[in-house]
């Protein structure tokens, strides 16, 4: 996507350096900083730390941390214990993305074959850059599949603005391309339908406010900020049309991982007749699992995300304290949206409804775990 006229992603590899690089999403949308990745070290500080952030950008960059774990200057390429060790490290950075376990086990499994660290090192890289422009095309397919939703609305509507909300950023910044959530919104922007966007706000890290709202408006997309609750009020006053978010992990049977808050909006969305759609991957699937509140892993966070908040003040980022400095906080990171309340999937494979039957006839090809 264009940031100011140049082409952006999240994360890329310079051919010239030969290093990965990265956008740090912690300091957006004030400070554009770009880092470079040396180390799986580094790799995980910017999983764990939030430089990268969003299911599938995880997703990729697990998978050229495998590929950095074998340039690291430590000669232990060709020792398959390492390989393995390194492999856990990096998926140990975030629970809860299905995407980290799936790009660092795709990238591992190619390595393996190999012996030599020389022909590690490009089986690894090779993966790895296979798994960035596959996300980058399956997002693109999630827009094209997901305009369908937001012309049938706009024709309803006789033109007048489709107003969608979203929760968090599943937009480009947290995969490779487009988005998912976003990707539908993009594509229906660029071929001319009037899109506004209600952007959740998405305490404790603002990932709406800061991340979403600033996508949105490089490409010139009409949105309005909004606090975490006031979605239910929108919706009982006819100001929503359509509910799109992302996720984290979502089980063969339809229940949805997703930032923190998504369920509450689904409960919303329910009451107020009002189509609930989830955009993912198919690297997002868990196929092993159909219970998400059970078997979903929800990440707990530092409690100090909530005690604080960050922003612009003098021309400088800074943190300020909200709650008395005596207060427990306590920073759950992901809900599970069950399935019922799910209108349908939109994937890089067509649109499908929340239930087993019709994600398995999609998939036909995965393995039931
Ligand atoms: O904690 P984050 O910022 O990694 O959480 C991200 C989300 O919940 C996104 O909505 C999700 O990954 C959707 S995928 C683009």
């Amino acid at each position: 996507m264009k940031v100011d006229g140049q082409e952006m992603r999240p994360i890329w590899f310079d051919t010239d350096s030969k290093t990965v690089q990265i956008i740090d999403q912690r300091r957006l949308p004030h400070e554009f900083i770009i880092e470079d990745l040396n180390t799986v070290d580094d790799v995980i500080r910017a999983i764990k730390d939030m430089y990268v952030r969003g299911a599938p950008l995880i997703g990729a960059t697990g998978a050229l941390g495998v590929y950095i774990s074998l340039i690291q200057k430590n000669n232990k390429g060709s020792d398959n214990a390492y390989v393995e060790a390194e492999c856990t490290r990096l998926k140990d950075a975030r629970p809860t993305a299905m995407n980290l376990f799936w790009g660092v086990d795709r990238v591992r499994d190619v390595v393996l074959e190999e012996t030599s660290t020389e022909a590690r090192v490009k089986a690894a890289l090779a993966t790895a850059l296979e798994v960035v422009e596959e996300e980058a095309i399956n997002c693109r397919k999630i827009g094209e599949y997901g305009l369908s939703i937001i012309e049938e609305i706009s024709r309803q509507k006789n033109g007048e603005p489709v107003n969608i909300l979203t929760h968090c950023n599943a937009g480009w910044l947290a995969c490779v391309e487009y988005g998912t959530a976003t990707a539908p919104i993009y594509t229906a922007f660029d071929n001319g339908i009037d899109v506004h966007v209600w952007v959740d706000e998405t305490r404790p890290l603002n990932q709406g406010a800061r991340l979403t709202a600033w996508e949105l408006g490089k490409h010139g997309i009409n949105h309005t900020v909004i606090t975490d609750n006031a979605g239910g009020h929108l919706m009982q006053h006819k100001m929503v049309d359509l509910v799109i978010v992302g996720t984290d992990r979502t089980t063969r049977a339809g229940d949805v991982a997703n930032k923190i808050g998504t369920y509450l909006k689904a409960l919303a969305a329910r009451d107020n007749d009002i189509p609930f759609y989830v955009a993912l991957p198919s690297s997002t699937f868990d196929w092993t699992i159909t219970d998400g509140i059970k078997d979903i892993p929800i990440e707990e966070r530092d409690p100090d995300e909530i005690r604080y908040v960050q922003g612009l003040l003098n021309g400088k980022i800074q943190s300020v304290l909200v709650p008395p400095g005596a207060s427990k906080a306590a920073n759950h990171a992901f809900d599970v949206t069950p399935s019922r309340l799910v209108t349908g999937f939109i994937t890089e494979r067509g649109l499908c409804k929340a239930t087993q039957e019709d994600i398995m006839a999609l998939f036909p090809d995965k393995k039931i775990g």
